[in-house]
């Protein structure tokens, strides 16, 4: 049975906004106090939205079923992220096994530490990049693992909290590092790269079809001196390359596509080498898994979907894996429905020979 969780932070008085309901981020108290307002949480959930500051975990029951058996297993789950996934795998371990959280987010990951304890789930939490995984392991003296869960990608949090401006849905700095610690923002890269090189990442990285004409914009702005600063900014320069009038900037539902969605995730990726991260993780990876144990990694984009169907297709081939590599798993309708952030979710699973 999972623990009590209605233990919350301490009340804090809420912020002030304007008109019946919060729309601004920090004014959302109650969905930021999850566990204390249950209710608020499945409210922004039936409205299609993920409640601010949280993380719905995807395809969370079909994660469960890929990583068993799981009673006394040491797990590695490389992207702990909000701590779903973490939290159910915790309880499915038992006390006689356990479990080691990775995350980049350092700011993040204090949080999702706290919250971990709360609920009483056992997580030894460490911040590091995946791609440094077999160290971190070492570190703990484990030497390999009966399962890893990797969830590639950007967190709920990090794409609502305007400070990190990973999203074109608020207003803030053009950051997108999930590592604010170090490294270049995507403001410091854009400022720099020239036009090839800004078209490239949004084609590769991005499938943007109007990749020529953003990179021409962008590099135009920067040999200005005008190089986007802000989220805002960055989505209305995307909108003029694609010569789109100010309406075209409304999306009608969770379901459909900002025009500038292709560029904020290509440069999110590049921003945080999340291509030579996986690559290095997916070189790895059969190596962190003890005989028999099961890897499942969640990808988001045909990007991702290529490296790790290429990697672990060939790591089959090679008789690493248990054969055939079967097809990866999408989510049900139902989930979403439920969470539109799910929607573009492919699960793949490989088992240790
Ligand atoms: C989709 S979220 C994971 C959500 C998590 N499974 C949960 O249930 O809450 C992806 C997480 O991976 C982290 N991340 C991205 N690239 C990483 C890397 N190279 N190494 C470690 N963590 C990384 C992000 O900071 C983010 O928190």
């Amino acid at each position: 049975m999972e623990p009590d969780h209605s233990a919350g932070p301490p009340h804090r008085r809420r912020k002030r906004y304007q008109g019946t309901h919060p729309r601004r981020f920090e004014e959302k108290y109650k969905e930021l106090n999850a566990e204390r307002f249950p209710d608020e949480v499945a409210k922004a959930q039936a409205r299609g939205s993920t409640p601010a500051g949280a993380h719905l975990p995807v395809m969370l029951d079909e994660v469960m079923q890929a990583l068993e058996p799981l009673s006394g297993a040491t797990v590695l789950d490389c992207t702990l992220g909000w701590g779903g996934h973490a939290a159910r795998i915790s309880y499915a371990v038992g006390p006689a096994g356990s479990v080691i959280g990775i995350d980049l987010d350092g700011e993040e990951l204090v949080r999702t530490e706290k919250r971990l304890r709360r609920r009483g789930a056992a997580v030894v939490v460490r911040r590091g990049n995946y791609a440094g995984a077999a160290k971190v392991l070492r570190e703990l003296k484990i030497y390999d693992v009966d399962a890893l869960l990797a969830d590639i990608g950007v967190s709920s949090m990090q794409l609502d909290r305007p400070e990190r401006g990973m999203s074109f849905k608020t207003d803030g700095p053009l950051d997108m590092r999930m590592d604010r610690s170090r490294g270049e923002t995507a403001c410091e890269w854009l400022a720099r790269a020239d036009e090839a090189e800004i078209a490239a990442a949004l084609s590769r990285f991005g499938d943007e079809p109007d990749a020529a004409a953003i990179a021409a914009a962008l590099a135009g702005l920067a040999a200005k001196g005008r190089s986007p600063r802000t989220t805002r900014e960055l989505a209305a320069a995307v909108g003029v390359a694609k010569k789109l009038g100010a309406g075209r900037f409304l999306k009608k539902d969770a379901f459909s596509s900002h025009p500038a969605a292709r560029t904020f995730q290509a440069l999110r990726i590049v921003v945080n080498s999340e291509h030579e991260a996986l690559a290095q993780l997916l070189r790895d990876l059969p190596w962190l898994l003890r005989s028999g144990g099961r890897a499942v990694l969640l990808t988001f984009h045909s990007g991702e979907e290529a490296l790790v169907g290429g990697a672990l297709g060939a790591q089959t081939t090679a008789g690493l894996w248990r054969a055939p590599l079967v097809e990866p798993r999408r989510p049900s309708p139902e989930e979403v429905r439920l969470n539109p952030r799910s929607r573009s979710a492919r699960l793949w699973r490989v088992v240790r020979v």
